[in-house]
């Protein structure tokens, strides 16, 4: 099993998402803004975006963006690449780049970068997990579900090599060196 211990368990990631949900509703009928769209990053964020889209009130549209930068390993390679874009135009929208984790915060630096391009109203980003102590950039996300420590974690979407991404809570992964054969 490649599972260490569980970190978050799936009552708490659904409460915390929830709340998250309530948060932005808040924000975003304090400006008014009616013309919601919910940018993923595919796709650790997959399971998060579907769960907060059903916990929101505001009715908002959905696109995605994929990113490839970690080759299958645990280490951000720094080298961030769009590998699909969005499908719908932005221009003027008020978008909400939902990601699963910041981590380095290279991910999340570029996106911001790239989808700024299109000209949105408001651009702005949810994160379900960071890890802080990981920063290699001074980026924050505007929504953060939970601070998490230097561990590698999968599930709710996040793998390890395409693996445990169904896993219904957010879990520690074993030192890969210690799993392999
Ligand atoms: P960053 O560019 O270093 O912030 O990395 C962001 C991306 O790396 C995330 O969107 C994830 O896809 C991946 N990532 C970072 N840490 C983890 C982790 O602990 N588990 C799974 N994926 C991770």
């Amino acid at each position: 099993m490649e599972i260490e211990r569980i970190l978050i368990p799936s009552d708490r990631l659904q409460e915390r998402v929830k709340e998250l949900a309530r948060e932005i509703d808040a924000a975003i009928g304090e400006s008014r803004e009616t013309d919601l769209v919910l940018v993923g990053v595919l796709r650790g964020a997959f399971i998060f975006l579907a769960d907060l889209l059903r916990a929101l009130d505001t009715p908002a549209a959905v696109d995605f963006i994929a990113v490839s930068s970690y080759g299958g390993g645990t280490q951000s390679s720094g080298d961030i690449r769009i590998t699909q874009d969005l499908t719908a135009s932005i221009r003027g929208r008020d978008v909400i780049l939902v990601e699963d984790i910041v981590d380095s915060g290279l991910t999340l630096q570029a996106l911001i970068q790239h989808v700024g391009v299109h000209r949105p109203r408001s651009l702005r980003s949810c994160a379900l997990l960071s890890k802080p102590d990981r920063r290699v950039v001074a980026i924050e996300a505007d929504w953060t579900g939970f601070e998490i420590p230097d561990a590698f974690v999968i599930g709710y979407g996040l793998d390890y090599a395409e693996r445990h991404r169904g896993l219904p809570y957010i879990a520690i992964l074993r030192a890969p060196e210690a799993s392999l054969d």
